[in-house]
């Protein structure tokens, strides 16, 4: 992390390399009564940088987000967007920046074009020019072919999608996304998401986005801030983060009604530094060595009389980064986020 407190007298800051920072936050708190929501959290993002915060169901993620584009005010700590402090110049951060939240908020009753144009006016985007920007959005994301149509006509991804181009229609330099493909079938998510990558290629953007999906996260973003219970737990590039993990290999193995102690005996096996129990004779077994490991397991399966259902070796995977720093999994169904899961090495966490 690149953050120096001191140093720090006003919105113009640059990273190591020379890059101007688009974002920066530093010792952000924001506390609703007695409960601390975000917990003293800093970070910088660089101009241009696909940024990512990832973290489970509560995490602080959109607190975070409303406080950095002005919607809620911040507790203690500043942030800083395209150089303008957020708490002290609100309008001025505000002409920077797009933000798609959480929830969907397109007028069902209007057209395509009209909700765009809505914006665009609120914006005081010039007529002339709000045309303009109108089509280029539209063949961005797809939906030139749908712009008179009634918004409640849409599908949840070509929703997302005319959110994505209204965000944008006043040009901003900083784009906020909160979860845009939760609740998306696999198709629609992969859509979204390279609309990002084609208007990212189109206009000069930093993108900052939150997200459950690890795999997205991994392919699309340049860095990764992991956040828990409101506090940072991690932050690096997605292969940084992936190597600040011990074991390079992830076995899945299925067994058949394995013996009680059959955790602790995978954790015996050569060059293993975790194991999880996931449930119905399925373990997740973090290795450095996935094929010496892999001779070892079935080996021990054989000996023990215990059948081996299925068994798979992969790369360490952005999951595997979550559940090391924060010792729970984040799968794309929530409902397994709380399975329980003692991690190898406490990591961050207390
Ligand atoms: N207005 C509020 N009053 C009190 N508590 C709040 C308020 N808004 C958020 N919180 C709490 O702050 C914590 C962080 O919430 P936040 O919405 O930022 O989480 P999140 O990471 O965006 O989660 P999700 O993935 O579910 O969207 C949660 O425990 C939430 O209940
Ligand atoms: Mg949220």
């Amino acid at each position: 992390m690149t953050v120096d407190a001191n140093a720090k007298t006003s919105g113009s800051s640059t990273a190591a390399d020379d890059t101007p920072y688009a974002i920066e936050v530093q010792h952000i708190v924001k506390k609703y009564g007695d409960f601390i929501a975000v917990d003293d959290v800093s970070f910088n993002v660089k101009e241009g940088e696909i940024f990512g915060l990832l973290g489970p169901n509560g995490a602080g993620k959109s607190t975070l987000i409303r406080m950095m584009t002005t919607l809620i005010p911040i507790t203690s700590g500043t942030a800083w967007v395209a150089g303008h402090d957020v708490a002290k110049e609100p309008n001025a951060a505000r002409r920077m920046i797009g933000v798609i939240p959480q929830a969907l908020t397109s007028d069902l009753d209007l057209t395509v074009e009209e909700n765009l144009n809505i914006y665009a006016k609120l914006y005081d985007v010039p007529a002339k020019e709000r045309k303009r920007s109108i089509d280029e959005l539209l063949g961005l994301v797809d939906l030139t072919k749908w712009r008179d149509a009634q918004t409640k006509t849409l599908s949840g991804g070509m929703r997302r999608r005319l959110e994505i181009a209204r965000g944008l229609v006043h040009h901003p330099k900083i784009f906020f996304l909160d979860e845009p493909t939760t609740g998306l079938d696999p198709v629609s998510r992969v859509a979204v998401w390279e609309m990002l990558g084609n208007i990212k290629s189109h206009r000069q953007l930093t993108i900052l986005i939150t997200t459950h999906y690890m795999d997205e996260a991994d392919r699309l973003c340049d860095r990764i801030a992991i956040v828990d219970h409101g506090k940072l737990v991690a932050l690096d590039s997605p292969m940084a983060l992936k190597a600040s993990v011990p074991g390079s290999n992830v076995i899945e193995a299925q067994f058949e009604d394995p013996p009680e102690d059959w955790e602790q005996r995978l954790h015996t096996l050569d060059e293993v530094t975790s194991v999880q129990h996931e449930g119905a004779g399925m373990y997740r077994v973090l290795t450095g060595n996935g094929s010496r490991t892999t001779t070892e397991l079935v080996e021990m399966a054989v000996e023990a009389g215990v059948e081996v259902k299925s068994l798979s070796v992969q790369n360490t995977t952005l999951d595997d980064v979550f559940v090391h720093y924060t010792g729970r999994q984040l799968r794309d169904e929530l409902q397994k986020a709380y399975a329980f899961v003692m991690p190898q090495s406490p990591g961050l966490r207390p």
